[in-house]
């Protein structure tokens, strides 16, 4: 039986880092509490992301309770609700509309808050735990039942985040995509100079 994850379809140019090749999204976690000082520890790493202004617009609202996780896994579409049940926490990104030195809207913002997830996902990583992003959310609700103003900020995705599982936890037709995905090549994604 081959090795879970199976990185193969992964082949990244000589001095990729494995922190970036081997940091993929499975949707099998096992049910575990993840201690405080670990969560604190993943959304610190998201604080020292780069942004425009320095503005840090992201704002992270996680589940803190099984109470509250069954209300965050409420606020995911019903697909997404089937794998997510296990995951440690759930999570949703706002991302502030404005800028907080002179109130323009801040067209930058959700770049930023891209790379604060990216951090605080290879933090996530070195404690042996992943995330998964997840788009598949009830816009409608989640700033009410989140008690997040719209005015102020926009929902970009929720994600989750746990300890993986193997894939046979998962029922068939997740567990048969329960593998790393591969990538465009660079030169679809790197243009050197002007064509
Ligand atoms: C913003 C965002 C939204 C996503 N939404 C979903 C989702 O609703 N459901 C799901 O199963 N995966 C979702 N994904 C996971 C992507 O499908 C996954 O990241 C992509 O296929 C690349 O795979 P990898 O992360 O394992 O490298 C989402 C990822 C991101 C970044």
């Amino acid at each position: 039986m081959s090795q879970h994850p199976d990185f193969s379809s992964r082949s990244a140019a000589a001095g990729v880092d494995t922190l970036f090749s081997h940091r993929w999204s499975p949707r099998a976690f096992k049910k575990i509490a993840i201690p405080i000082e670990t969560i604190e520890s993943i959304f610190d790493a998201a604080r020292w992301a780069p942004s425009c202004f320095n503005e840090q617009p992201w704002l992270f609202v996680t589940s803190s309770n099984d109470k509250d996780f069954d209300t965050f896994l409420g606020l995911l579409n019903e697909s997404n609700q089937v794998w997510a049940k296990n995951a440690g926490l759930i999570c949703f990104i706002f991302s502030k509309k404005t800028f907080a030195h002179n109130g323009n809207d801040n067209n930058k913002a959700k770049f930023d808050c891209g790379a604060a997830w990216m951090s605080l996902t290879l933090q996530a990583n070195m404690h042996q735990l992943h995330t998964h992003g997840i788009g598949g959310i009830d816009y409608a609700n989640v700033y009410t039942t989140l008690n997040i103003s719209p005015k102020d900020y926009d929902i970009i995705c929720g994600f989750a985040l746990g300890e993986i599982d193997l894939p046979n936890t998962l029922p068939d037709e997740l567990s048969a995509k329960e593998f790393p995905s591969g990538r465009n090549p660079l030169d679809s994604v790197w243009q050197a100079g002007i064509r």
